[in-house]
This record gives C-alpha cells, structure tokens and sequence, in this order.
C-alpha cells in the first residue's frame, strides 16, 4: 500500500512531450483528434428548432426529447466526475492523463450545448437539470453508473481489474451503450428533417463520444494484452452481468421516455438497438455477444460510424496499439 505522499507524487506526475520509440501513443493521437474537432454550441443557430419545436413537434416527441435532455443533462456530469474524482487519480500514463485532460473540456462543452438547447426552447432549467431526483429511471441509470466512481475515489491504489471495470462502466455502457441510445433519437429528428439544428449539435457531440469510446476500448485491450490474467472467467461473468443490466435499465427508462412510439421508432425498436449495441462493445474487447440480433436502425451506421476513428473501438482485440 503506498503513502498519500508517493500516491500524490505519482497523480501529479508531468506530462513529458517526448513520443515513445518516435511514435505517439493511440491516447495522444486521441487527444489530437479531440482538438481538431473543436467546436462551440452557439455556432448553430436553433431560431428554426424553437419554431419548430412550438408548431411541429408532437406532445409525444416532446416528453421524448425532455427525457433525453434529462438523461444527457446528468450523464455528462457523471463521466466529467469519473474522470476528475476516480479515472485521473488512477492513471499513471502521461498520455492517457492529457487525453483525460481533454475529454473532461469536452464534457464540459456537451453540458453548456444541452443548456443552450434549453434555453433555446424556452424549456426549464431546473426541472431538466433536477430529472436526476425526480425521475427514477433516470436515477437508477445515474446510480448504477456512480458505483464506479464511488468504489475508486477513495482508494490510494488499484487493481488493473479494478481499474478495467471502471473503463467497462464508463466507455463500454455509458458513452458506448447509453450515449449512442441516446444519439438514435437525437438523429432521428434531423433523418426527418425537424430540430435540425439539434441534430447538427448531436452530430458534434457523437464525433467527441466516439473519440472517447475509442480511447476507452483501446485502453481496456491495452490492459486485457498487457494483463491477460485480469480476464478470469469470474470477471468476464461480471462484465457480461453489468452489460445486461444496463440494457435492463435503459429499456426500464425507455418504458417511460417512449410509452408511445415516436418519429417510426417504438421501445422494442429502441431495445434491439440498444441490445445490438451492447453486443459491439462486448465483441470488439473479444467478450462474448449476449443478445445476437440484427441492428434495427441500419441508416444509423453511415453517421455513427466515423471512418477516422472506428477502427479504435471496432478493431480485433489483438491489435492494439504497443507503444503505450
Ligand atoms: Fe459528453
Ligand atoms: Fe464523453
């Protein structure tokens, strides 16, 4: 067990610019990608949205939407304190820490879009913002996503498979499962040519989370290459036992964010597609698939799957990345 002080030495160790064997490691090249995609909310104007949204949008899309802007609101502020009060903390690659670095900016950013979307549609601040406490499926997504802070903040060392099931929680079922749910409906609007200012801004935010997914998915093939005994049967259990407990609580919220079928899309549609999902995730880190179905939403693939940047979290568990 180390010290404080040698644990506070090694979380507040400098950041060396220097590449490994000349090469940059895939979390600096990550970081770079991160700010080249650099953008601001106010750059797209939502005037036509909130016309839009008060003459055409239905009663139904509209619960919709407030549900997603519930869930999104609280779910970038859980994966910014994952990074600040657990992740940073127990990561001792330079280069993972600037990426980190960066993606708690850019949760930062996602949180101030939502608000300028908000404030755009004349919604309440507070009542969205609160959804957290007042609506329990969203807390029962929050919840079960806090348990993998919670069980790290406090330690002053860490296991690699402790340190994996964090990564697990947070890249593989929030921003791999819960966020690319999320972006099914955001983009479903704009396919339907409505809120197509919100669509562009969820098109922003999808290029960000998919450079977080990848740095994710690559860390965790990282560890599993570097530590295949972190692998156990037991664990590989737990990882498949969480994954379908988070597809049980997002079809738990999707039960009240959709009750009614909306923009073609019904909670059964929204379910395979999260099951389908949730099946990528597990296969591309060599996991068994649980649910084997067929995507249901097809056209999603051409905007979710960004050329640059799939082969991060899609690529066979055996080529990862050895410079790190
Ligand atoms: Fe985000
Ligand atoms: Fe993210």
């Amino acid at each position: 067990m180390s010290t404080m002080v040698e644990q506070t030495k090694k979380a507040t160790k400098l950041i060396p610019f220097e590449l490994k064997n000349g090469q940059p490691s895939f979390g600096f090249k990550l970081y770079q990608q991160g700010c080249a995609n650099s953008w601001f909310p106010k750059e797209i104007s939502l005037a036509q949205d909130k016309q839009e949204y008060d003459g055409k949008i239905s009663e139904m899309e509209k619960h919709y939407l407030k549900y997603m802007l519930g869930f999104f609101c609280t779910a970038e502020s859980l994966v910014a304190n994952n990074i600040s009060y657990a992740l940073y903390k127990h990561t001792e690659d330079p280069e993972w820490k600037l990426f980190l670095l960066r993606q708690a900016y850019e949760e930062a950013n996602h949180t101030v879009t939502f608000l300028y979307v908000l404030e755009s549609l004349g919604l309440n601040r507070e009542e969205i913002f609160d959804m957290y406490k007042t609506e329990p499926a969203i807390a029962a997504k929050k919840e079960f996503e806090e348990q993998f802070t919670v069980s790290l903040m406090d330690e002053t060392e860490i296991t690699k498979q402790q340190l994996f099931r964090n990564l697990f929680g947070f890249y593989a079922i929030m921003e791999g499962l819960y966020f690319f749910s999320g972006f099914l409906i955001g983009l479903s609007f704009g396919r339907r040519q409505l809120l197509k200012g919100i669509a562009s801004l969820f098109q922003y935010i999808l290029r960000d989370e998919t450079v977080h997914l990848g740095f994710g998915m690559q860390a965790m093939r990282h560890l599993i290459a570097e530590n295949p005994e972190i692998l156990t049967e037991e664990f590989k259990a737990e990882l498949s036992n969480l994954m379908k407990q988070a597809v049980i609580l997002e079809s738990n919220y999707a039960e009240v964010a959709m009750p009614e079928g909306i923009l073609g899309m019904n909670k059964n549609y929204y379910l395979q597609y999260c099951q389908y999902i949730a099946d990528r995730r597990m296969t591309a880190l060599n996991l068994e698939p649980i649910y084997r179905v067929a995507n249901p939403a097809p056209w999603l693939v051409t905007q979710t799957d960004l050329p640059e940047l799939v082969s991060f979290f899609e690529a066979s568990a055996t080529t990862y990345e050895t410079q790190v």
